[in-house]
């Protein structure tokens, strides 16, 4: 537990999501198969007051999700940096982690130099998380920026105040967050995005369907759990992006999973009765005529 004045022992309601994800971080990160390393997940959680407390079937259902897809998202946010993404781009030097909760990426991952990485989330989350990292004396592999802020408010003129710059490509996160938004809620932090993008942007994306196994697996961890999921946007993923000018690549879950050598659960397997479907996606903001015109 850290004992630092200001400094939370435990998260509530939206942010104990964050160490949800911290248990399956570390437990994948036990495995000699394992996709990543995440040492950082672990110290999250032993500095957490009260226990994640998630159940085994929600373990078994959610662990192959979050292993493939952080692994996933780790080698498209720093393709998108290294200017490795398909098409007419430019590097992304600055990144954007919407609703980072314990992601631990701006420590684990191999940044070029110059990276930014920019953590958003709520300040209560954010607090608890650079309590626990200053206590471990840990030091990030990029230039790191916390922006505290509310998705539901302004959070573009606080990320823009604390130096993020529209006008030059970005790669940005949005991980474990779409299916906890109405759709009305996810049309507007894509419209956003989009409205802060540069073109050659790059934006990382992971979203799964609600099905009754998940929100069966759900309720054996807890009523708020149930009702989290909101759905996220209404269209199909890739229609989604499209609209809004980006060129999107989306990935059935099953399929990154048999690539990584891992079985889907029965919650995200297609054949299995009561499944929906999980979803991975990159996509690259488009140079409008406009764009090119003012020489972007
Ligand atoms: C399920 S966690 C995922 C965290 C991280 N992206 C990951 O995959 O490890 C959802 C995160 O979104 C954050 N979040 C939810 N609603 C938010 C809001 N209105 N404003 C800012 N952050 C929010 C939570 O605090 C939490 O850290």
């Amino acid at each position: 537990m850290i004992h630092r004045p200001g400094a939370p022992g435990h998260l509530s309601g939206i942010g104990a999501t964050a160490l949800g994800v911290a248990v399956l971080r570390a437990l994948e990160s036990r495995r000699p198969d394992r996709l990543f390393d995440d040492p950082y997940a672990q110290w999250f959680l032993d500095a957490s007051a009260r226990p994640a407390g998630l159940a085994e079937s929600f373990l078994r259902t959610m662990s192959e999700q979050v292993a493939v897809r952080t692994r996933f998202l780790d080698d498209a946010l720093l393709a998108a940096t290294r200017g490795e993404h398909a098409g007419p781009v430019a590097t992304c030097d600055q990144v954007v982690l919407l609703g980072c909760g314990m992601d631990a990426r701006a420590y684990r991952l191999s940044w070029p130099a110059g990276t930014t990485v920019h953590e958003l989330d709520l300040p209560d989350v954010l607090a608890f998380k650079g309590a626990v990292l200053a206590a471990h004396g840990a030091t990030p592999a990029c230039r790191r920026v916390e922006v505290a802020a509310d998705l539901r408010e302004d959070w573009p003129r606080a990320l823009t105040q604390a130096g993020f710059d529209p006008h030059r490509p970005a790669a940005w996160l949005a991980e474990g967050l779409l299916y906890a938004l109405p759709p009305e809620a996810a049309d507007l932090l894509l419209d956003r995005v989009t409205g802060l993008s540069a073109p050659g942007s790059v934006l990382a994306v992971e979203h799964m369907e609600d099905s009754p196994l998940l929100r069966s697996a759900r309720a054996d961890v807890s009523r708020e759990l149930v009702d989290l999921w909101q759905g996220g946007p209404a269209e199909p993923l890739g229609e989604w992006l499209t609209k809004r000018g980006w060129i999107a690549t989306v990935r059935d879950l099953t399929e990154v999973l048999a690539e990584h050598g891992r079985t889907a659960p029965p919650a995200f397997d297609p054949a299995q009765p009561g499944s929906g479907r999980g979803r991975l996606a990159t996509a690259l903001l488009r140079a409008t005529s406009q764009s090119f015109s003012r020489g972007a």
